[in-house]
């Protein structure tokens, strides 16, 4: 058996849909707690979003592979293809009817085919459909898909990690050009979906968080010469976004936050 046949084996129970794979703890828990979603849970911070929420809400987090994730979650596979997401939805509202909490964690900084563009000379139509298709694209389908398991009539926040590269007011740097604007556009996005759910779900807080700079694998090929005192550990900087979201009511609905809990300029 190869290992990784193994791994999935040794998951308690796994039921396949068409494209959704779930994945259920070892130890079924039987409790009264929130649900709390975390996307891309295979993510440093996803990851360590995942265990401080685990101390007050039942977490069920979203992967694109849930074998490689070593922890023992409630794992929802999903490829986060439009055309998957129907399914998706359906696969986690089977699990719980609501989630007054959803995190968004998926992000792109660079990969196989991208690389953060130092000049205007660098842009390639391919580079930037990728960024705006991971960090843009993406998110806002999963608003779309997957607002409709907030509660209406309690206190919820769906938040997305952004990043402050994207605040266009606090760009004096420049460079990062697929990065930053896909970080921008997310914002956007962010901001207009708190117009209108303003309405809808008056009880909802849409917002943006900037985790600063943490140790994980889209960070390390920059982070080489920060000094130690500027690279966060994924477990400080989940404590410090679960502070500011649980303090969170739907006054702050369509916020950019810091994660020192300041507000940024968009
Ligand atoms: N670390 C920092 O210093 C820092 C600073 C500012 C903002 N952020 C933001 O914080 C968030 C979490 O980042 P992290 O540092 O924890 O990074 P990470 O550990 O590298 O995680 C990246 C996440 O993005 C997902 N992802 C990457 N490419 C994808 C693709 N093509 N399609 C779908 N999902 C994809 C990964 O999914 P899989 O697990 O399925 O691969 C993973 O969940 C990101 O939005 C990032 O932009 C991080």
């Amino acid at each position: 058996m190869t290992e990784k046949a193994k791994q999935t084996t040794d998951r308690n129970a796994i039921t396949a849909t068409n494209n959704t794979v779930v994945s259920f703890p070892n130890e079924k828990i039987y409790s009264a707690k929130p649900y709390a979603l975390i996307i891309g849970i295979n993510s440093a911070i996803g990851l360590a979003l995942a265990k401080e929420y685990s101390i007050t809400h039942q977490v069920v987090g979203t992967a694109r592979d849930i074998n490689e994730a070593n922890h023992n979650f409630t794992l929802v596979q999903t490829t986060y293809a439009e055309i998957d997401l129907p399914e998706l939805y359906e696969t986690l509202s089977g699990i719980s009817s609501e989630y007054n909490v959803i995190i968004n964690c998926i992000g792109l900084l660079h990969n196989a085919i991208v690389k953060p563009e130092k000049s205007l000379e660098k842009l390639s139509e391919r580079s930037l459909s990728e960024y705006f298709r991971v960090n843009a694209t993406i998110p806002a389908l999963l608003l779309k898909t997957l607002v409709p398991l907030l509660p209406k009539k309690k206190p919820s926040v769906f938040a997305s990690l952004s990043a402050m590269i994207g605040s266009i007011s606090d760009n004096k740097l420049g460079g990062w050009y697929g990065y930053r604007a896909s970080k921008a556009a997310l914002n956007m996005l962010i901001k207009t979906t708190s117009v209108e759910l303003s309405r809808s779900y008056p009880k909802t807080a849409i917002i943006a968080l900037h985790p600063g700079t943490t140790r994980s694998k889209l960070s390390a090929p920059f982070t080489k010469n920060l000094p130690e005192e500027r690279l966060y550990t994924p477990t400080k900087t989940a404590i410090r976004l679960k502070r500011i979201i649980d303090r969170c009511n739907s006054e702050q609905t369509g916020s950019f936050f810091h994660w020192s809990g300041n507000k940024l300029e968009w």
